[in-house]
């Protein structure tokens, strides 16, 4: 088909100037040249573990029904999710991954000209979220120890401020922040703003002895607020492209139904969450898996004399001697992917996800080399 004519508004300019999804590399475009089933993933901050083997043969099951559409309304997922977090099934929303719901935050809350604040260095999700719907970002550098900035945040709030997120566990820093600090957050910012905690990461925060916020916020009235959470990570599904809001209201739960694809969520997505939510054996070992994982990048880092945000999530960033860009690509091409921060300022951090104990091993070698 032939390209649209250079005058025409489709796409409009702030779409033309977006990048395209793929990037970061991961290992099926990486340039090693090294058998994609050998190269180590440990860029994505995704579980290098199997999910629960219940949660395979709940999918291998659901998987000889997709004549049928899924469910669009997920009820046995929001069931066992209501029960487990002891939130009102009619506030729980499911999403196809959190990034979905990411997405459909700035559709529900920004119009162009808005601001988005964010905390900096974090997910690079919140800035396209914000692109896409015209919204003005405003960064916010994170705490020393890797935790959004909360009175940093609040200052960032004018009155055209339409959403605030906030990360934590915050990727990629992993600094996590305690309920008081959500709290005087959610208190402090006025009604026009939707507070979006993104908690992709609360399963490493809550096995790292950090508190669980939500009885506290169920009593804040004052601002709309939604949190999201994520089977991608702890629950080792990925690839199958699950997560959940848990939202202050029915008109802020009622905002996020309407304006999704009604079946959102395939039906093998959501018996694998409803099985893997219930193996909650599988899940700590991948939890207790990953704290071992990450004490050994640390120290190996540290040896190198590399300084680590303390990070409780399934990754570490760290700043090293040399550009990162450079570390990133010589790790590439001894076949193990990690990946680099993009917000200015930490043009020097890497990003290193948690993998089996074999990928740390192989990651502190080449480190070594590196590195050392
Ligand atoms: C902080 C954060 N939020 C959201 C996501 C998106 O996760 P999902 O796979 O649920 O779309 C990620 C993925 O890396 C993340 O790190």
């Amino acid at each position: 088909m032939a390209e649209a004519a250079s005058s025409s508004t489709i796409p409009t300019t702030v779409i033309r100037s977006m990048p395209t999804p793929g990037w970061p590399p991961t290992q099926r475009d990486s340039a090693s040249g090294i058998d994609p089933a050998r190269i180590r993933r440990m860029n994505l901050n995704e579980a290098p573990f199997p999910p629960s083997p219940k949660a395979i043969a709940a999918m291998q099951e659901a998987v000889t029904r997709v004549n049928y559409y899924p469910d669009p309304k997920w009820r046995d997922l929001v069931a066992a999710l209501s029960e487990q977090t002891g939130h009102a099934a009619e506030r729980i929303v499911v999403g196809h991954g959190s990034d979905e719901l990411i997405v459909s935050a700035g559709r529900l809350a920004l119009m162009p000209g808005d601001e988005v604040a964010v905390p900096t260095p974090s997910f690079p999700g919140y800035a396209k979220c914000a692109a896409v719907n015209g919204a003005t970002l405003v960064p916010v550098r994170v705490r020393q120890d890797g935790a959004c900035d909360i009175d940093g945040m609040l200052e960032a709030v004018t009155e055209r401020t339409r959403i605030v997120f906030l990360a934590t566990p915050n990727n990629p820093t992993g600094g996590m922040l305690g309920t008081e600090e959500v709290l005087r957050l959610a208190k402090g910012l006025p009604d026009t703003t939707l507070l979006v905690i993104d908690e992709a990461y609360y399963e490493y925060g809550i096995y790292a002895g950090g508190e669980d916020h939500m009885a506290a916020l169920r009593e804040v009235t004052t601002v709309p607020w939604v949190v999201f959470r994520t089977f991608s990570k702890a629950y080792g599904l990925a690839g199958m492209r699950i997560g959940y809001a848990l939202c202050a209201s029915d008109a802020v739960a009622d905002s996020f139904q309407k304006i999704r694809s009604v079946f959102n969520v395939n039906a093998v997505a959501q018996a694998g969450a409803l099985a893997a939510l219930a193996d909650r054996e599988h899940m700590t070992s991948i939890l207790e898996r990953t704290r071992v994982e990450r004490e050994r990048i640390g120290a190996g880092l540290a040896r190198l004399g590399c300084e680590t945000f303390p990070s409780v999530g399934n990754y570490l960033a760290a700043k090293t001697a040399k550009p990162a860009a450079e570390v990133v690509a010589a790790l590439e091409a001894k076949g193990i992917m990690i990946g680099r921060l993009m917000a200015p300022g930490f043009q020097d951090y890497i990003r290193i996800t948690t993998g089996t104990a074999e990928d740390t091993d192989a990651l502190l070698a080449a480190l070594d080399e590196v590195l050392g």
